[in-house]
């Protein structure tokens, strides 16, 4: 017998404003054919002017507590993967603590930009297996549209807003790679590429900043990186990429998903992709793509699926888990 943490509950929130490539074509100097073929963004979710990433992680972490018949009673942590709280301090998580009505256990932030989800993840799962959770509520959101510079194309066409959240429960397996649950993780960093995409500002140096990044240069390292990574996890699980079921990669470039599905040897049929209709979300991107694709009937129980993102830092991980 092995504890597993096992997703029970999956759900997202986008908020209602859908902002189409074509709208960008009025004040920069794009196309919508650009953004389309360059990055397979077709459309993103932008948050309203009095909406905040706790308000878009409360409504996900209800739809993924609906989705496992529970209620805030039952969970004893949230752990919040964003880049883009809205206040520098409490955390995300705690507010979401409030907004769910939960007095007791423990909640805090993560941030590990685009990869934070995955860090969320591996942090959850270590929470559950070393006894000091049972249940862990893991969101990630984000309202990257706060820290875009409207006037710089290459970056400001990429980014949109949304939140998605997954519900994590202690249960016994086998120990074996046929068990539900998390059966690997793998993290990375090295901070020594922080050029390569960065806020221009922070609490430390009093201002709020914008995105900036190389893109092409972020490019480069993520196919290799994201396609090792995914194979250690999947190795550390005791399998390999022709388990995998499911790709559930972060969603920044449609050529940077096909780069690594071909490096793994996977055709796109393994794929879930939803960066057309939410462009890049950050810490976002993989619960609402694992609640998109539950929803299209594609992610079913029992399904081995292979999670693995890279972003801001450089930070980059993965992980291997049974649905
Ligand atoms: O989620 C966190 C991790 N982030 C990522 O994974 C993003 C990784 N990078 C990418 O997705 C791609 O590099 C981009 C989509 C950002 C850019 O695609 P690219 O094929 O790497 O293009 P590029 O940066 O090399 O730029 C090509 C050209 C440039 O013009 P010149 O220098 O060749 O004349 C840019 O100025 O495209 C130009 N360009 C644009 N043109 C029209 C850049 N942005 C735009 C735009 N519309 N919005």
């Amino acid at each position: 017998m092995a504890g597993r943490s096992v997703v029970v509950g999956v759900g997202h929130y986008l908020p209602e404003r859908v902002v189409q490539n074509a709208e960008f074509e009025n004040t920069l100097e794009t196309t919508d054919e650009w953004i389309r073929t360059r990055s397979g963004i077709e459309r993103r979710h932008f948050a309203a002017e009095d909406e905040t990433t706790s308000d878009l992680a409360t409504n996900a972490a209800k739809a993924a507590l609906a989705d496992a018949g529970l209620t805030a009673d039952d969970i004893d942590a949230i752990v919040l993967a964003t880049s883009t709280a809205d206040l520098t301090f409490p955390s995300a998580a705690t507010m979401v603590q409030a907004r769910l009505g939960m007095t007791r256990g423990f909640a805090f932030d993560v941030q590990a930009v685009c990869a934070g989800f995955v860090f969320a993840l591996s942090n959850a799962n270590a929470l559950i297996l070393s006894g000091q959770a049972k249940r862990v509520l893991v969101i990630g959101a984000e309202t990257f549209s706060r820290i875009m510079d409207w006037t710089d194309r290459s970056t400001c066409v990429l980014f949109g807003d949304g939140a998605g959240a997954l519900v994590l429960e202690e249960q016994q397996g086998q120990g074996t790679s046929d068990d539900r649950g998390i059966l690997a993780t793998d993290l990375n960093s090295d901070g020594r590429y922080k050029d390569l995409l960065y806020v221009d500002g922070g609490v430390s140096t009093q201002s709020t900043g914008h995105l900036r990044m190389q893109g092409n240069q972020v490019f480069r390292h993520a196919v290799e990186k994201l396609a090792k990574t995914a194979e250690i996890a999947l190795e550390r699980a005791g399998l390999n990429s022709d388990d995998v079921d499911w790709i559930v990669p972060h969603q920044a470039n449609i050529r940077i998903i096909q780069g690594t599905a071909k490096k793994m040897g996977l055709p796109m049929d393994n794929v879930i992709v939803t960066v057309q209709d939410h462009g890049n979300t950050s810490a976002a991107s993989i619960p609402l793509a694992l609640s998109v694709g539950k929803q299209r009937g594609q992610i079913k129980q029992g399904d081995l699926i292979v999670t693995e993102a890279i972003g801001g830092g450089l930070a980059w991980g993965a992980v291997a888990l049974r649905w």
